[in-house]
């Protein structure tokens, strides 16, 4: 295994429509698990594989680490539908160090994806679960916390941002970086 470096904002790979898995090889089989160990390292409960540079649909989630009663999950091409309710909580982002705000979430969704050996995975998530399936499958489309973010609170943190896009963008000429864009940052948001 092996920790991978977390992409910060500023990064392409982050603004990217990540493109499904096709098959699940050992090679997707060891991301996954350089995602979990790279996501347990910096304390997280969920990454996105656009945040270790890969633009491909695979996430893990373990929203309760350490915590038997709560399986962690690998999720590849994973598909959200049914979503319930609505609620409003602080979230933050490994891409996005030191940077949380409130952001308005389904209470609960339908998860359908294809766990680490290729099995489907299907189950409704609820509570914190929901919350990070739903913040790591924005991560799969590009979608960034900040733009859930009010305007208001976009300002506020301007400086920071501007700051950790600084950092991030020279991130993409990174060893893991294997994607790389064109120059078009139309879509690299505030
Ligand atoms: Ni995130």
């Amino acid at each position: 295994m092996a920790l991978l470096e977390i992409k910060k904002f500023g990064c392409p790979t982050l603004r990217r429509k990540a493109r499904p898995v096709e098959a699940i090889t050992d090679e997707v089989r060891t991301l996954v698990d350089d995602m979990f160990e790279t996501m347990y390292a910096a304390e997280g409960i969920g990454l996105a594989a656009p945040q270790v540079g890969l633009s491909l649909r695979v996430v893990v989630l373990d929203v309760s680490p350490g915590d038997p009663e709560v399986e962690a999950t690998a999720l590849i091409n994973p598909e959200l539908s049914q979503a319930e309710g609505e609620v409003v909580g602080e979230e933050g982002c490994l891409s996005l160090p030191g940077v949380v705000g409130d952001v308005n979430r389904a209470a609960q969704v339908q998860v359908d994806a294809l766990d680490r050996e290729g099995n489907v995975f299907s189950g409704m998530m609820s509570d914190i679960a929901a919350r990070a399936v739903q913040h790591e499958v924005d991560h799969l489309n590009g979608v960034l916390v900040t733009d859930h973010f009010s305007a208001i609170k976009r300002n506020l943190l301007r400086s920071q941002l501007v700051a950790l896009k600084r950092e991030g963008g020279r991130q993409r000429r990174g060893p893991i970086y294997v994607d790389p864009v064109p120059e078009d940052n139309s879509k690299a948001g505030p």
